[in-house]
């Protein structure tokens, strides 16, 4: 008698707040699981030629949510076949049917829980986010954003110093 193969999930989607760490601890986590890794704004920037803040003034945030849902979509195919961890932008699942996109192709969804000070304290003086801007609407942001993270499989404390420990705890509860 023939079973059919039980799928292996290995696509992981790191999200969370602007500032909660997922280039850093993506980065790490697949070097530590030795996938592949892609951060999906830093792929845009290296395909546009120009970083997220000229897409933003220069083109306006529906051209970018755009391209962003088209590289999504083209990482979560690649995840069928590789093994990849990619880190989300703050605001790629707060996009309409972003979240059942993840879930239909299998991913694995974490979210690098911090709170809203430490994402302040660490955002605070870059120039490279365009919807950074002042604490007030940081803040509304930040609350309007949480109902969309808080539906991720698995959530991780980031409010930590130190990333690795931050990818322990990934390890820990998402059992590869
Ligand atoms: C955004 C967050 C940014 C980037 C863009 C929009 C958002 O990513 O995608 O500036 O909507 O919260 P990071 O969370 O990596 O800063």
């Amino acid at each position: 008698m023939t079973t059919a193969p039980i799928p292996i999930r290995r696509l992981v989607l790191l999200l969370g707040f602007m500032g909660c760490g997922k280039t850093t601890v993506g980065r790490l986590l697949a070097r530590r699981l030795g996938w592949a890794f892609v951060d999906l704004d830093e792929e845009i920037e290296r395909r546009q030629g120009r970083n997220i803040r000229q897409i933003f003034e220069e083109s306006g945030e529906p051209y970018f949510r755009q391209e962003e849902r088209a590289l999504l979509e083209e990482l979560l195919q690649r995840g069928q076949q590789d093994s990849l961890v990619v880190a989300l932008g703050g605001g790629t699942t707060a996009q309409p049917g972003s979240f059942e996109l993840l879930r239909a192709h299998g991913g694995i969804t974490v979210w690098l829980d911090c709170p809203l000070e430490e994402l302040r304290r660490r955002c605070h003086g870059l120039t490279q986010r365009p919807l950074f801007k002042d604490a007030a609407s940081f803040r509304a942001l930040f609350e309007q954003r949480l109902p969309f993270y808080q539906q991720s499989d698995f959530r991780v404390a980031a409010d930590r110093s130190d990333p690795d420990a931050v990818v322990e705890d990934i390890l820990q509860c998402v059992a590869f």
